[in-house]
């Protein structure tokens, strides 16, 4: 039977569209990537996630386009501390530059157009007063006039609007309480928000597709304090992205006050936020709090995951068949890996106490993910688990992994040294080898 492309496509991403589905993603929208013909793309796919069930904050930025605005304008823009200095002139500018950026992202959302992945959509974009301002005041003697910071954010107001499944856009103006507008940058609201929304994740836009190492290659995964010593390796040099720099600012930052994960993908290349978040490796840098993947005991949430991973094995004839309810009752010997929160390895500990052995059972690793020591990892956690129990030996049953067993330490045994119980399960059609290892 052939598959089509379509099929597989749609059928590989079922787990990650349930892994996402209710989350909170924060994307912050830089001035440079508005610039670029590939926003059209962009907000396509934003209004994708939203169709999805993801509730989504867009913060946008307008650096570029507010110097541009200057610029023809004959104005300077001035900076102190690398923060705008916003006089009276200059932010008369900046909120048309701002508005108008509104108007257009909005309109992009709206579009629903037969020929267009929106078509159908109905999407209420939401712009409001969720972020209220203080101003940045007087540093060094250095007015900063109109330029502010966040002083709170109405995050009730912003979860009701998600809850109704509306996209919340937000720009870098905000009011006073003093009925005054201010002037922000677009990456301290992204940040605050997502940090006080506990969003799920946190998505930058640059034109690389993430932060480069010395060969030019993507770095996957960023923990926090590598992240911060690339900014300010890249903040000291002029040449450097500025998006690139605010996102990493923003990422680490969110990072430490508890956002678990921040994607950087790339502005230019169709559909990099889709590839990102829907595929098991994504293409861009993510700056996470942790290692992205977790070793633990499995619990009952992770039936499905488990059977994702587990299904097409037993249908190759790799694994025996467990049912649904069978993997519910023996849920608590199940340890797995786990990554972003897809299952990607597992294995099982069969107690034996009255023969003081365990079963290694059901030990799988998703495909894309082998010969990287996860199989030999789940063993590991698997013995250190016998051991507590004080198991002497743990037996497994294998029909096609025997070498691996055997470079593992196990060795070949036969059917009576099987614990009597599980001798009479032994299914001699199967013709399983058995591997035992004592320790
Ligand atoms: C067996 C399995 C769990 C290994 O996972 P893994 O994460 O790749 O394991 P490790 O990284 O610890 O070990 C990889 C090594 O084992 C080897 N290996 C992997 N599968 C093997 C197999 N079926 N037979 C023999 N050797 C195997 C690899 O070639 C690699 O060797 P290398 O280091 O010399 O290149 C994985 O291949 C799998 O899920 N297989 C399908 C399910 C299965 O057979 N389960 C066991 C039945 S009980």
């Amino acid at each position: 039977m052939r598959t089509t492309e379509l099929v597989s496509g749609f059928r590989q991403s079922a787990p990650y569209v349930n892994a996402h589905r209710g989350k909170t993603f924060v994307i912050m929208l830089g001035g440079e990537a508005i610039m670029q013909s590939g926003i059209r793309s962009i907000v396509n796919d934003i209004a994708l996630l939203n169709s999805l069930g993801i509730k989504i904050v867009l913060v946008y930025g307008a650096r570029p386009q507010i110097n541009q605005a200057l610029q023809q304008a004959g104005l300077e823009a001035q900076y102190h501390n690398r923060v705008r200095v916003t006089d009276d002139e200059s932010f008369r500018l900046i909120k048309q530059v701002a508005g108008a950026l509104q108007l257009d992202i909005t309109a992009r959302l709206s579009m629903s157009l037969s020929n267009t992945p929106m078509q159908g959509a109905q999407i209420n974009v939401v712009s409001g007063n969720f972020v209220i301002a203080q101003p940045l005041g007087v540093d060094e003697g250095v007015d900063y006039f109109h330029s502010g910071k966040v002083r709170r954010i109405d995050t009730n107001g912003i979860r009701r609007q998600l809850d109704n499944n509306g996209i919340v856009l937000m720009g870098p103006i905000a009011a006073s309480v003093t009925g005054e507008s201010f002037n922000l940058t677009a990456e301290e609201i992204a940040t605050q928000v997502a940090i006080r929304l506990k969003a799920d994740k946190m998505i930058g836009f640059n034109e690389a597709g993430g932060v480069t190492d010395e060969d030019g290659q993507i770095t996957a995964e960023l923990m926090p304090n590598r992240a911060e010593e690339i900014m300010q390796r890249l903040a000291a040099d002029s040449d450097a992205c500025v998006g690139t720099v605010a996102f990493l600012n923003a990422a680490i930052t969110a990072c430490r006050a508890g956002v678990p994960r921040c994607h950087l993908v790339c502005y230019n290349e169709d559909g990099s936020i889709l590839q990102e978040l829907f595929s098991r490796d994504g293409i861009g840098t993510q700056v996470v709090t942790e290692s992205a993947e977790k070793l633990r005991r499995a619990a009952i949430s992770d039936i499905g995951g488990i059977l994702d991973l587990i299904r097409p094995l037993e249908q190759q004839g790799l694994l025996v068949r467990r049912s649904r309810e069978q993997l519910e009752m023996e849920i608590e010997h199940f340890t797995l890996i786990e990554r972003d929160g897809l299952v990607i390895g597992c294995a099982a500990l069969y107690p034996f106490p009255e023969d003081n052995v365990g079963e290694f059972a059901c030990l799988a690793v998703h495909p894309d993910y082998r010969d990287a020591d996860r199989g030999s990892i789940l063993l590991k956690s698997v013995i250190q688990q016998a051991r507590q129990r004080k198991y002497d030996r743990l037996f497994a049953l294998t029909t096609r992994s025997i070498h691996w067993f055997l470079e593992q330490g196990f060795q070949l045994v036969t059917v009576d040294d099987l614990p009597s119980q599980k001798k009479q399960l032994y299914n001699y059609q199967r013709r399983s080898k058995i591997l035992a290892l004592d320790f």
